[in-house]
């Protein structure tokens, strides 16, 4: 048994995303968002890359499994009620922009979506479970994308403030931890995904990024400063999709490539939401590639005066890079790129498992920052396999959980202060990068099927019983419940 170094009062939970559990996808005054057009399948890694896509359904030719998800929206009290008998003490939810502003550009709120918010943050209160609320995550509504081309256009800063300021209003007795864009680093390579719109072509792609990045960054630090106005002990974080990004090898070449692209990607959007302005690396990086980000007068106040509280991460894989890398080397790699890593196994869905990352993750954003940290995702996607006997022997994601709060644990060690934990998808969930189901996250197996069959019925997997001990433990015990 290894010796626990968490905290008194360390957060353990689960993470989610409305687009990915709720469903009734029009229900509630809900308007269409970006997920609701999302095909299901193998289309959608692609058409989330590629420049070009329309955000027209096309059903003769794809399924939208975000359409009803796992029912999350019919199943809350019931799916809280298990993760309460899990021990959680915090939940990762976010809200759906589109069920309080269908189209986003309304001036008033939709009251019957705040109030299935009401109900959700309730029922978690009844448990005693902490909301930790994600503002933005890859559900922009459909109308902003269609009408104004998404977070490109400065209009959305303003909406969003409007949102922000409506949240904060109406749940500021109920919700303490926000996050304000999920993954906002993420658009380096899927500018979809969180800042809704398709670059128009390869070569004007990190121009367009880098000027919805920009926009967010201005929107993000404005809802610092509207939520700690209105909600005074609120504590707001920023959310980055890190991976440490290693070099292939000793060459000084790959040392500072890998050093290059680990910084644009991991560090720029940190710089700024954390430190309150674009770091000096950045004005050569623009210049380089032909960057010129349209600025308003003020919006470099606003970022300065609108910084974070807290650091949160998404962790699921590391990143190897190698300058001159051959076309077969570079597909060889992660879904954020680089090359195959020698060293590291991968999952079935490709993504390289490397615990050790997470600690070295851990260790550089806390040497960086200083600022306390929070793991808000990170687990294995994989096939699970239902037995006869109805149970599910997930020994594969225990395998990988431990390996990684393990992790944590050294990294605490370390001195890192690291203040929570959530696993994503604690209950099985879509997928948001391949529209499956199949790719299963849970502790909660969802009797729910790529081909649309599936009773929705809830079962608990041999892992539920396991994070239930790691939780009841404060980490102490990573081996499983006695007896096993
Ligand atoms: C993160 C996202 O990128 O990774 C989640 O914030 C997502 O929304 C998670 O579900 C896992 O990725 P995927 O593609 O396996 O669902």
């Amino acid at each position: 048994m290894s010796r626990s170094s968490f905290p008194e009062g360390f957060l353990w939970g689960g993470a989610i995303a409305a687009n990915q559990v709720e469903g009734a996808y029009q229900e509630g005054g809900k308007g269409l968002n970006l997920a609701d057009v999302l095909p299901g399948g193998k289309a959608r890694l692609r058409l989330l890359t590629e420049p070009g896509f329309n955000f027209e359904m096309d059903r003769d030719t794809y399924t939208y499994p975000n359409h009803e998800a796992i029912d999350f929206y019919h199943n809350y009290k019931e799916d809280i009620a298990l993760f309460a008998e899990m021990g959680f003490n915090v939940f990762r939810l976010s809200i759906a922009w589109s069920r309080i502003f269908p189209n986003g550009d309304e001036k008033e709120p939709n009251e019957e979506g705040l109030a299935f918010y009401d109900r959700v943050f309730d029922e978690l209160q009844k448990h005693g479970i902490e909301p930790l609320v994600t503002i933005s995550h890859y559900e922009t509504p459909l109308h902003l994308i269609k009408e104004y081309g998404g977070w490109k256009n400065r209009k959305l800063v303003d909406f969003f403030e409007r949102y922000v300021t409506v949240l904060f209003n109406r749940y500021k007795d109920k919700v303490k931890y926000w996050l304000t864009f999920n993954e906002i680093n993420g658009a380096v390579h899927f500018p979809l995904f969180g800042l809704g719109f398709s670059a128009t072509s390869e070569e004007t792609r990190l121009q367009e990024t880098f000027q919805g990045l920009h926009h967010q960054f201005v929107a993000s630090a404005k809802a610092v400063q509207i939520g700690h106005d209105i909600i005074p002990d609120s504590r707001i974080g920023c959310m980055l999709l890190y991976a440490p990004t290693y070099s292939y090898d000793s060459n000084p070449e790959n040392v500072m490539h890998a050093l290059e692209e680990g910084r644009i990607f991991n560090f720029l959007c940190g710089d700024v939401q954390i430190r309150g302005a674009y770091p000096r690396y950045s004005t050569r990086y623009f210049e380089e590639n032909d960057i010129d980000i349209e600025m308003e007068e003020g919006d470099l106040q606003t970022i300065a005066e609108g910084t974070v509280d807290f650091i949160s991460l998404s962790y699921y894989m590391s990143r190897t890079e190698k300058k001159d890398k051959t076309a077969e080397e570079a597909s060889s790699g992660n879904l954020i790129q680089g090359v195959k890593n020698p060293f590291l196994a991968a999952s079935d869905w490709g993504w390289e498992i490397d615990p050790t990352g997470l600690r070295i993750a851990l260790n550089e954003l806390y040497d960086r920052y200083q600022l306390p940290l929070m793991v808000v995702e990170n687990g294995l996607g994989a096939y699970d396999k239902l037995e006869e006997d109805g149970s599910i022997q997930d020994d594969y994601r225990i395998d990988y959980l431990k390996n990684h709060i393990q992790a944590m644990k050294e990294a605490v060690r370390d001195g890192v202060d690291l203040i929570g934990y959530t696993a994503w998808g604690c209950i099985d969930l879509v997928s948001a990068s391949s529209g499956q189901y199949a790719k299963r996250y849970g502790f909660i197996y969802v009797d729910k099927h790529d081909d649309g069959s599936g009773t929705q019925e809830r079962r608990r997997k041999k892992s539920f019983y396991w994070y239930q001990d790691v939780i009841r433990t404060n980490g102490e015990n990573l081996e499983g419940p006695a007896g096993e």
